[in-house]
Formats: structure tokens, sequence, C-alpha cells
């Protein structure tokens, strides 16, 4: 489709200030790859025609400005981070992209999970995925934005027992995970709820190693 084109150009975040960058995660690698990711999936996603979207830490909010551009408005897109000025820059982001998405401020999808249990139809998270003390986890500040604790999965170990209960009958849940996260484990938490995982994309960005995994209820 010609008028497509566009819509797989990285959303603009023209409206960042030199100093946004302090405080919010700044688009890099990951984001990239979860934006290639949702690209590669758009036929499934399409056909899906989901119409609750969530994103939790948004950052930014290029990952879940992409994916409503991709859907369209018959989407209601949402997205939480545990930092305010995340959660206002992602307003900004849908809004010079001309997309509503709604960020909401919150630890995971605490503010939200009881409204959107078993309605979420696609589910994206870049957690914070990087192995650090787990003294730096959740501070809610600009290091919210990478430190992961033990296996840098301390944040990502606390959403996996919530997906099942949030995600729609053929909802599926897309995760940035790092070599390091020991992908395996994760697996194996979410076999035990009935999901399937299979590996959309890889990358090596710099040292890191990092994919993109769907999860899927088994049918
Ligand atoms: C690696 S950044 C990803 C940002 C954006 N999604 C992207 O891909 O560019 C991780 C984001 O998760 C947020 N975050 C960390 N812990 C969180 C929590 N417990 N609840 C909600 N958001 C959290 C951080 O503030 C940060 O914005």
């Amino acid at each position: 489709m010609a008028g497509d084109k566009s819509l797989f150009s990285t959303p603009t975040v023209r409206h960042a200030t030199s100093r946004d960058y302090d405080d919010v995660y700044e688009p890099a690698e990951d984001s990239f790859l979860m934006l290639d990711a949702l690209e590669q999936e758009l036929d499934v996603l399409r056909s899906m025609k989901p119409t609750v979207c969530v994103e939790v830490g948004c950052g930014s909010g290029v990952c879940i400005t992409f994916l409503a551009r991709l859907l369209g408005p018959q989407a209601f897109c949402l997205c939480t981070d545990i930092n305010p000025k995340a959660a206002d820059f992602a307003r900004r982001t849908g809004r010079e992209n001309n997309v509503l998405i709604h960020p909401v401020l919150c630890d995971l999808c605490g503010a939200v999970e009881y409204r959107l249990q078993g309605q979420v139809d696609v589910l994206l998270f870049n957690p914070p995925y990087v192995v650090t003390p787990s003294s730096e986890v959740s501070s809610g500040g600009i290091e919210a934005s990478w430190a992961g604790g033990v296996k840098g999965r301390e944040v990502t170990d606390r959403l996996l027992p919530r997906v099942g209960r949030l995600l729609s009958p053929r909802g599926v849940f897309y995760l940035i995970v790092l070599r390091e996260n020991v992908v395996e484990e994760i697996e194996t938490a979410m076999k035990h709820q009935g999901f399937t995982m299979t590996t959309v994309i890889t990358r090596k960005a710099g040292r890191e190693h990092l994919s993109v995994v769907k999860f899927h209820r088994v049918r």
C-alpha cells in the first residue's frame, strides 16, 4: 500500500527538549527493535483487529504511538509509566504524531489492571532489563529505565504473573529480553499460565543481545 510507507517511520520526538532526556528514556536500539517487531507482525496484528492495546513502561511513548498508528483509531491505546515525566512526554509524543494514546502514571499496570481484566489484545513491555544491584530498581527516575536488578528481571518478573489476567483470549504479549535475562526461565513461567513463546526478532546492539519474544495462549 503506497500510503503505508509513512506508517513505518519512527514516530517523531521533535517536541523533546535537550533536558527531557535527563529524566526520560531516550528511544534507543531496544525501542527500535520493538518497532521492527511490530512492523514484522503487522499482518498478524491487523488481522486480529485489536480493540485494546497497552504498553507498560512507555518512556517517550514511541512504541505505543507506532502501534496506534499501525492499527488506526479503532484500537484504544493506553500506556503506563512509573515516571511522571515519561507519562507527560508520551502524551506529547502521541499528540505530535496525531494519534490518541492515554498515558497513566502507575506501577506496572496497577491503576488499570482491574478494569482491563481479560480485555487487552496487545500488550507491550520494553522493561528495565540491565543486571544491576536490586537497590537501583523502581526509583521512578531515569534509573528506572534500565535498572533490572537480579538477572535484569526484577520488574519483568512482577509483570509476568499478571499477564494471563490482563490478556483477552486471543491476546498477545511482546516483551524485550536481553540474553542475560535467562529467557528460558521466562518461557517456563509463562508456560505455567498456558502461554507459548516465539522469538519475533533478535539483534546484537553493541554488547547487548536483544530479542523481542511473543506470548500467546496455547490453543
Ligand atoms: C527501557 S525503558 C523503555 C521505554 C520505552 N518503552 C522505549 O521502548 O523506548 C523502560 C521504561 O519502563 C519504565 N518503568 C520502570 N519500572 C516501571 C514500573 N514498575 N512500572 C511502570 N513503568 C516502569 C521506566 O520509567 C522506563 O520509561
